[in-house]
C-alpha cells in the first residue's frame, strides 16, 4: 500500500526509480511520481523536475518521454487514494510551496486539518486534497524560519544556524522549479534541512514513512519513520531507499532497516541516523538472502501462477533444519520462553488478517487438538479494540506475510502492553513486525509479489503446525505421534506437486464457473478455514460474490440462496466429518446447486455428489489445508484469469496494508 523509493549515487536516478516503482507495484497503487534533483544544474540555480500521472506506471514512464532527467538523486512513490481522489494533484511528490522542498509520504497526518488550517492562516496554497501536503509545507516553514532550540545532545552539535536565503515563492513550471542558493550539507544539528524536518515531524500526530529533498541540497535525502516501513540499502558511493528490500536486490543486500522514531540523513557517502531529539542512533546493516529472481516473474504469466506453483519448494524452506525426527518434535529457535512457561500457558491467541487469519484458523485447530490449550484466532483489526483478555499465560501469535500489516502492528503491541509471551509467524525480513516481536519464526517464503496470498499461506500453515506439535510434544503428545505428523509434513511437497500437475485440467473445469455472478465454499473442520481462505482468494481476484461457510451452518440461514445459479465448492476428502460433509453438499444439491467437490484421491463415492470433481491425495487430517487449499487457489486464479481480470494487482487492494 503505497510505495516509496530514493535513490542519491552516482548512476542516473530516473531508470532505478522507475524500476524501483515497477518493483514496488504489488503493494497496490492508483497513481504515481517521481522528482528528480539535478546536482549539475541546482549549483547553478538549481533544478527539480517532477512528473506525476494517474494509474499504471507506464502512464508515468510515457510522460517521462518529453524531457531529459541527468540527476543522480530522486524520490518516487507510488500512491493507494487515502486522503483526496485519485488526480495527478493528489499524487507524491507534493512541493512546498517556496519550490525548493519535495517529499514523498506513505501513512496518514491524522491531525492534518488543524496543520493545514495554521498554514493558510500564513499565506500558504494547498494545490492537493492530501494530508500528505502538509508535510512539504510544514517542512518548508521550518526550513526558512528555524525555531529556536537547545544545542542537540548526543554529539554535542551547535543548534539551528538560521543561514537560508528567501527562496522564490513559485515554481516555475509544473515539472521545473528553480531555487535559490544552495544550502550547507552537514551532519547532526547543522543540518538545516533535517532540522526542518525533525521540527515538523514534532508537530505531527500520525504515520509517515517519509523522504524529503531539497534542490538547494542535491548531496542529500532525509528520510524519517514513524509506522510506515523505510529500508535503506547500503553500496558503495550510493544509497537506495525504499518501503521494502525488493526495489535494491539488484544493487545490494546490505541494508539498514529504520526504526518508528528516526531520521536518517542520507548522502552518497554517509548515513547519518538520530531521533527527532538529535540523538545520534548506530544501526548495524543487515544482509539480505532474497535474490532478485526470485522476485521476479520467471517465464508465468502471472506472479500469482508462480507463487502458487512454488508452493512444494518454499514448503520445504519452511520447514527445513525445524524437525526432530528421533524426539518427534518441532525445532524452533529465537522464542524468548521457556519449556516450563509453555508448559504453563493457559490461552494461545492468534493476530492476523485476511488470508493470514484464515491460517490462524487452521492453527486453532492444530493447537487445540495438538497442545490441548483454549485457542482464539482474533482479526488484528479487531483485537486491539477489544481489550484482550492476555497476560502472561497467554501466548500469542501474529501471522503476517508483509510483517508491515498495520492493524497487526497495533495488535502486537496490545499483546505485549498486556504482558503475553508474543511470537510472530513472519514472511518479510527484518519487518516491522519481525523486528519489534523479536521472537518467532520466518516462514521463508520469499518474496510473495501478487497481492492475493497463495504460497504464504501455506508456509503460515507449515509453521503453526510445527509450532503446535512443538507445545502438543510438551504436554500430551506421545513422541510417535509427533514421528508420524512429521513424516507427513515432510511428505506433503510431492503430494502438493501432484495436485500443481492437474493445473490444465482445473483450468477446464474453473471455465465452467466463470459466468456465475454467485458462488458458496464449503467445509467443515478444518477445511472450514479453507472454505474461507478459497472463497477469498475468487473475490479478491474475479470480482466474483462468493461466500465461505462451514457446512453444518448452511441450513441455519445460507441454504435459502442456494439454486441451481449458485454453485457449491465443497471440501469432501476422507476425514471424521467425511459422512456428515457430504449430507450438506446433498442438502444444496437436492436444491439444484451444481456441485464441485474436492474429494480424496480414489474416492468413487464423492463423485455421487459431484458435478465436477478435483482429487488431492490422502494426508493426515490436520494437514488437509496444506494441500486441500491448492486446487482452490487455482481455481480462483483461471477463472479470474478468464474474465480478463487484472490478476496479479487486484482493483482496490494493496499487498501491504499500512493503514488501519
Ligand atoms: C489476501 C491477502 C490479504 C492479506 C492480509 C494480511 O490474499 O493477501 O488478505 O492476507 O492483508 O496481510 P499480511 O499477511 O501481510 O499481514
Amino acid at each position: 500500500m503505497c510505495g516509496i523509493v530514493g535513490y542519491i549515487g552516482n548512476k542516473q536516478a530516473l531508470p532505478i526509480l522507475v524500476q524501483g516503482l515497477r518493483d514496488l507495484e504489488y503493494r497496490g497503487y492508483d497513481s504515481s511520481g517521481l522528482v528528480i534533483l539535478d546536482p549539475e544544474q541546482s549549483r547553478g540555480g538549481g533544478i527539480m523536475q517532477r512528473v506525476r500521472a494517474v494509474g499504471k506506471i507506464d502512464n508515468l514512464v510515457a510522460k517521462l518521454k518529453d524531457a531529459k532527467y541527468p540527476g543522480t538523486l530522486g524520490i518516487a512513490h507510488t500512491r493507494w487514494a487515502t486522503h483526496g481522489g485519485v488526480t495527478e494533484e493528489n499524487a507524491h511528490p507534493h512541493i512546498a510551496q517556496d519550490g525548493g522542498i519535495a517529499i514523498v509520504h506513505n501513512g496518514i497526518i491524522e491531525n492534518y486539518r488543524e496543520l493545514k488550517e495554521k498554514l493558510k492562516k500564513d499565506g500558504v496554497k494547498f494545490t492537493s486534497d492530501t494530508d500528505s501536503e502538509v508535510l512539504a509545507h510544514l517542512i518548508a516553514h521550518y526550513y526558512s524560519t528555524p525555531p529556536s532550540i537547545p544545542p542537540p545532545q548526543g554529539e554535542g552539535k551547535a543548534g539551528i544556524r538560521s543561514h537560508s536565503s528567501p527562496l522564490p515563492g513559485s515554481p516555475k513550471s509544473v515539472t521545473a522549479f528553480g531555487v535559490g542558493l544552495r544550502g550547507e550539507d552537514k551532519g547532526g544539528g547543522e543540518n538545516q534541512l533535517a532540522n526542518a524536518v525533525k521540527s515538523a515531524l514534532k508537530e505531527v500526530r500520525g504515520t509517515y514513512g517519509l523522504l524529503v529533498v531539497h534542490a538547494d541540497h542535491p548531496d542529500q535525502i532525509i528520510a524519517a519513520r514513524l509506522g510506515s516501513p523505510l529500508v535503506i540499502g547500503v553500496a558503495a558511493g550510493e544509497h537506495y531507499i525504499a518501503s521494502d528490500v525488493t526495489p535494491m536486490l539488484a544493487y545490494t543486500k546490505q541494508v539498514t532497516f529504520l526504526d518508528d522514531g528516526e531520521v536518517a540523513e542520507i548522502s552518497r557517502d554517509n548515513l547519518r541516523i538520530s531521533n527527532l531529539k538529535d540523538e545520534l542512533i548506530t544501526k548495524p546493516t543487515t544482509q539480505i538472502d532474497w535474490d532478485q529472481a526470485k522476485a521476479q516473474k520467471g517465464g508465468y504469466e502471472h506472479f500469482m501462477l508462480k507463487e502458487i506453483m512454488e508452493q512444494p519448494t518454499v514448503f520445504e524452506d519452511a520447514i527445513r533444519g525445524r524437525i526432530n525426527m528421533e524426539e518427534g518434535t518441532a525445532v524452533l529457535g529465537g522464542l524468548n520462553i521457556s519449556e516450563d512457561q509453555m508448559r504453563d500457558l493457559k490461552r494461545i491467541v492468534i493476530i492476523s488478517g485476511g488470508t493470514a487469519y484464515y491460517a490462524g484458523l487452521v492453527g486453532k485447530y492444530a493447537f487445540e487438538r495438538l497442545a490441548q490449550i483454549p485457542c482464539e484466532v482474533d482479526f488484528s483489526s479487531e483485537f486491539r479494540y477489544r481489550d484482550p483478555i492476555c497476560d502472561k499465560k497467554t501466548l500469542v501469535y501474529a501471522v503476517s506475510q508483509s510483517g508491515e500489516t498495520a492493524d497487526t502492528i497495533m495488535a502486537v503491541r496490545e499483546a505485549k502492553r498486556k504482558g503475553a509471551h508474543v511470537r510472530g509467524i513472519i514472511n518479510v525480513v527484518g519487518s516491522t513486525i519481525a523486528r519489534e516481536i523479536g521472537a518467532g519464526s520466518y516462514i521463508h517464503a520469499g518474496p510473495e509479489m501478487a497481492v492475493a496470498s497463495t504460497k504464504a499461506y501455506t508456509n503460515m500453515v507449515a509453521l503453526l503446525l510445527l509450532n503446535a506439535i512443538q507445545l502438543g510434544r510438551l504436554k500430551h503428545v506421545t513422541q510417535a505421534t509427533g514421528k508420524r505428523m512429521l513424516e507427513s509434513l515432510l511428505a506433503v511437497p510431492a503430494k502438493m506437486n501432484e495436485i500443481l500437475a492437474q493445473a490444465e485440467e482445473i483450468k477446464k473445469i474453473a471455465k465452467k464457473y466463470t459466468h456465475y455472478k454467485n458462488l458458496f465454499f464449503l467445509g467443515r473442520g478444518v477445511n472450514y478455514p479453507v472454505a474461507l481462505e478459497g472463497s477469498l482468494k475468487l473475490k479478491e481476484i474475479s470480482y466474483i460474490h462468493s461466500e465461505g461457510y462451514a457446512g453444518g451452518e448452511m441450513k441455519h440461514g445460507p441454504l435459502a440462496l442456494v439454486s441451481d445459479d449458485f454453485p457449491v465448492v465443497a471440501i469432501l476428502t476422507r476425514n471424521q466429518l467425511y459422512e456428515k460433509m457430504k449430507s450438506n453438499i446433498m442438502e444444496a444439491r437436492a436444491r439444484g446447486a451444481k456441485t464441485l467437490i474436492i474429494a480424496t484421491e480414489g474416492d468413487q463415492e464423492a463423485s455421487e455428489v459431484a458435478d465436477d470433481i478435483i482429487f488431492v491425495p490422502k494426508t493426515m487430517e490436520l494437514l488437509e489445508p496444506l494441500l486441500n487449499t491448492i486446487p482452490l487457489q487455482l481455481l480462483a486464479y483461471y477463472i479470474a484469469v478468464e474474465l480478463g481480470r487484472d490478476v496479479d494487482r487486484p482493483r482496490n487492494l494493496a499487498k501491504s496494508v499500512t493503514v488501519e
